[in-house]
């Protein structure tokens, strides 16, 4: 950083009567940056709302990548389509050498039917699950892939002053690849390779957030959003005649045990004063009438954590527990443990190094994050490279608190904070790629 700080002074002092040829050398000042942000505003809103009439499900993102990649081609860009099924990715080569930094936006909707009554609202419908749902953006990823767009016209509009690489990652299905598809999203992402050539040194990713308000941007350091893990758990009972439990095994008080033994790993056996963690059972299912004891019970649950060895733990805690109460009542239990997204863990150094410029971006509305139980699979990249995601506030101040959250058919984005999002993304992405702190 101090070398080319050096560089660029020395080139203002020897060029002398050429200063134009090194002021256009610098790279893009915050004020140049934002009057391009301003610009670009228009279009932003345009995309948007595009976007957000026609939603598409996970790993359905058909038409929005074509959306995409057009918007990136006009811009003068050359995407690669059809990664990990629907991914666009395009590099944004600056005229001057430097690192390379990643930005990345989600893509898909929700299996939601949009009861907003804004003049854009998404009537679309796709299939999930073997039915014919409304589709929506009701997590907001239109927002991000609008952002993401603005963000590369206006950083290919600053090329010939960039120092270093820019690779936009457009990517499919955040929420999940559809039951039976193989592991998608950025998963599928990174292991097509985009993390690679040319290896990106840091990666940048924003979510939309209800009930924060319009224009703040909350980050942590460490980890910020859960792993989220499901777990099924099979009783095996015997099935009699209601009126005779002694002449079978009933899995539903066994299951009920089961339940209970699940709260004390987290009320007897975390270590609280360090991170949370949750263990839900959401489901419970068995027997079919008032007097038929039946022959198994079928558990369905959520495991969340902040931290791979209290996963772990609690993984085995789980295992045991299950096994024992199973085994006191003279029968067995199968457990399995699907694991879904790891920990969202933003680098602690990254962070502290693009916190002033996030405070640049938004003075006065820059707050530390709580720690989110929610999952994301943006995470995948931040294992490639160190990674700092953040959260814009898209909820008008008066109505913090009572706006419909994230995922629900009335959410609702006050698009006054999209400009802010886009500001963010290039102002991280030009920082970093210039050491400018
Ligand atoms: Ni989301």
């Amino acid at each position: 950083m101090v070398t080319r700080l050096t560089l660029c002074l020395a080139l203002l002092v020897t060029a002398g009567a050429r200063a134009p040829i090194a002021a256009r050398q610098a790279p893009p000042t915050p004020a140049e940056i934002d009057r391009l942000v301003v610009a670009s505003e228009p279009q932003l809103i345009e995309w948007r709302r595009h976007l957000h009439q026609h939603p598409e499900l996970s790993n359905r993102e058909v038409e929005t990548a074509k959306y995409v990649a057009e918007q990136l081609r006009s811009f003068g860009l050359d995407p690669q389509t059809g990664i990990a099924r629907t991914g666009v990715v395009a590099v944004l080569k600056g005229a001057l050498p430097g690192p390379v930094v990643a930005l990345r936006a989600d893509m898909d909707g929700l299996p939601v039917r949009e009861e907003t009554d804004v003049p854009f609202a998404s009537t679309a419908t796709g299939e999930y699950q073997g039915n014919t749902v409304g589709v929506m953006h009701a997590c907001g990823h239109d927002t991000h892939v609008a952002m993401l767009l603005a963000a590369a016209k206006v950083l290919t509009q600053m090329k010939d002053r960039l120092p270093g690489t820019v690779k936009f990652i457009f990517q499919p299905a955040e929420e999940g690849a559809p039951a039976g598809e193989a592991p998608a999203g950025a998963f599928a992402m990174v292991g097509a390779g985009v993390m690679q050539n040319p290896k990106v040194d840091a990666v940048f990713g924003l979510h939309v957030f209800a009930n924060v308000p319009t224009g703040t941007i909350t980050y942590r350091s460490g980890p910020l959003m859960a792993a989220s893990d499901s777990f099924e758990i099979t009783v095996k009972g015997r099935q009699t005649h209601g009126a005779t439990p002694w002449r079978g095994i009933d899995p539903i008080v066994v299951g009920s045990q089961i339940v209970m033994g699940l709260q004390t790993i987290v009320s007897r056996g975390v270590d609280i004063t360090a991170l949370p963690a949750i263990v839900t059972v959401g489901q419970f299912q068995a027997g079919v009438r008032n007097n038929i004891i039946p022959d198994s019970a079928r558990l369905v649950g959520t495991i969340r954590t902040f931290d791979d060895a209290v996963q772990a733990d609690i993984h085995a805690k789980v295992r045991r527990i299950v096994e024992g109460i199973a085994a006191a009542a003279g029968t067995t239990a199968q457990v399995v443990i699907n694991k879904g997204y790891p920990v969202t863990k933003n680098d602690p150094a990254l962070t502290a190094r693009m916190l002033p410029t996030l405070e640049r971006v938004a003075p006065g509305a820059v707050k530390e994050s709580e720690l989110v139980t929610g999952a994301e699979d943006f995470t995948y990249f931040q294992r490639e490279a160190p990674g700092v995601f953040v959260f814009l506030g898209i909820t008008p101040p008066a109505q913090v608190g009572k706006a419909p959250q994230n995922h629900s058919p009335l959410f609702v984005v006050d698009e006054k904070a999209l400009p802010t999002g886009v500001r963010a993304l290039v102002h991280l992405a030009v920082d970093y790629l210039s050491g400018r702190r």
